[in-house]
């Protein structure tokens, strides 16, 4: 029977591994900020798994009435009611977050969005804090799969300002904001979880 509320298939395939990586990451108490929660699916699964995360999730204007629908029925009470966050125009909530996560962004934000988001992580980021990024992401400039050279010629025939972001592009954006790379795990169907650390300060 459908809710009414909306649905992503893949982040129901995604959640699991996803959380199995951040589990042994997220071993202890602290404040995470969601960007671009979407559907509410991972915040719902990912809060309930985590329940000492106070989880903050955050999307666009567009997106909060069905995120926020799917948290008020389905949200454990470590995760909050969402608020509004277009990386490139609204004001970031007040920091610092011990923890940031994103999953299937970079290559729907233009790249001047994804240079806001790293912007924005660097400056509400705790020194220490991991952020995590998941997504389908280039190599050195090349395609990891045919699937994933598809679904970036689909994005770029709907928006020729989204499509798959290269790791080393990345890995240079948010170093100059003093979130730095240091792990890249393989994740299913060619996607990969980036776990960058905010830099001492
Ligand atoms: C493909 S969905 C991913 C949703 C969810 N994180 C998931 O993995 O199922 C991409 C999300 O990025 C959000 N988004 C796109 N541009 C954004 C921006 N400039 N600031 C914040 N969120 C943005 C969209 O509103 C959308 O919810």
């Amino acid at each position: 029977m459908s809710t009414g509320l909306p649905f992503a298939p893949a982040s129901e395939r995604n959640r699991e591994p996803i959380l199995a990586a951040l589990k042994p990451r997220l071993a202890f108490t602290g404040r995470l900020l969601e960007i671009g929660a979407g559907t509410g699916q991972h915040a719902v699964y990912m809060a309930a798994a985590l329940p000492h995360i106070d989880w903050w999730p955050t999307d666009r204007s567009e997106a909060l009435e069905g995120l926020g629908g799917r948290i008020a029925i389905e949200g454990p009470p470590n995760l909050r009611a969402p608020t509004a966050l277009d990386v490139s125009s609204d004001p970031w909530p007040a920091g610092p977050f011990d923890v940031v996560y994103s999953a299937n962004t970079a290559h729907i934000m233009s790249w001047q969005g994804v240079e806001a988001m790293a912007a924005g992580v660097g400056e509400v980021l705790r020194g220490g804090g991991p952020f995590f990024l998941y997504g389908p992401f280039n190599v050195a400039g090349n395609y990891t799969s045919a699937g994933n050279r598809a679904f970036d010629e689909e994005l770029r025939g709907r928006d020729p300002s989204m499509g798959l972001r290269d790791v080393e592009a990345l890995d240079s954006l948010f170093a100059h904001h003093h979130v730095h790379l240091q792990e890249r795990l393989p994740m299913p169907a060619n996607n990969q979880l980036l776990v960058f650390r905010r830099q001492e300060t």
